[in-house]
């Protein structure tokens, strides 16, 4: 049975300022996930705080908000075949380092804080994540 969803992708500033927005883009299109919205925007620090308020809590939630905010980002809608799960697939691990092989955090990322693209991790926060770039 098919289960078509929806995921919320974010290319990150290191992404965006190295031009790997294209090369992003087409692992996605070329892996059965759909662009359905995509928009290059520039975060304020207290935007990027709303974002990740679930990390409030965490030591590293100051730097995060920071670096989201720092230069442009590119937000998109994906939709496909368990379009959640399949785009944290492709990301790979949160650590580059711990990436698996061709993931696009093992080949485009930095660090842990610079690792190119972000993607809900439930359905639940993906309605959340699209809601929040993609109110009407
Ligand atoms: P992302 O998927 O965007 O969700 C939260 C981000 O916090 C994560 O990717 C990382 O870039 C960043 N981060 C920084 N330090 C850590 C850490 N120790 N554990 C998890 N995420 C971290």
């Amino acid at each position: 049975m098919s289960n078509i969803e929806q995921t919320l992708s974010i290319i990150k500033p290191d992404a965006v300022e190295r031009n790997l927005i294209e090369n992003i883009k087409s692992i996605f299109t070329s892996n059965n996930l759909n662009i359905k919205e995509t928009k290059k925007i520039h975060l304020t620090k207290e935007e990027a705080a709303e974002f990740y308020s679930v990390h409030q809590s965490k030591p590293f939630y100051d730097n995060l908000c920071s670096y989201l905010s720092s230069g442009p980002i590119v937000v998109m809608i994906l939709e496909g075949e368990n379009a959640v799960l399949s785009n944290r697939k492709l990301m790979g691990a949160t650590d580059p380092k711990n990436a698996e092989k061709n993931t696009i955090r093992k080949l485009y990322g930095i660090s842990i804080d610079k690792n190119s693209v972000h993607g809900s991790d439930s359905v639940d926060n993906a309605k959340k994540e699209i809601n929040f770039f993609f109110k009407n």
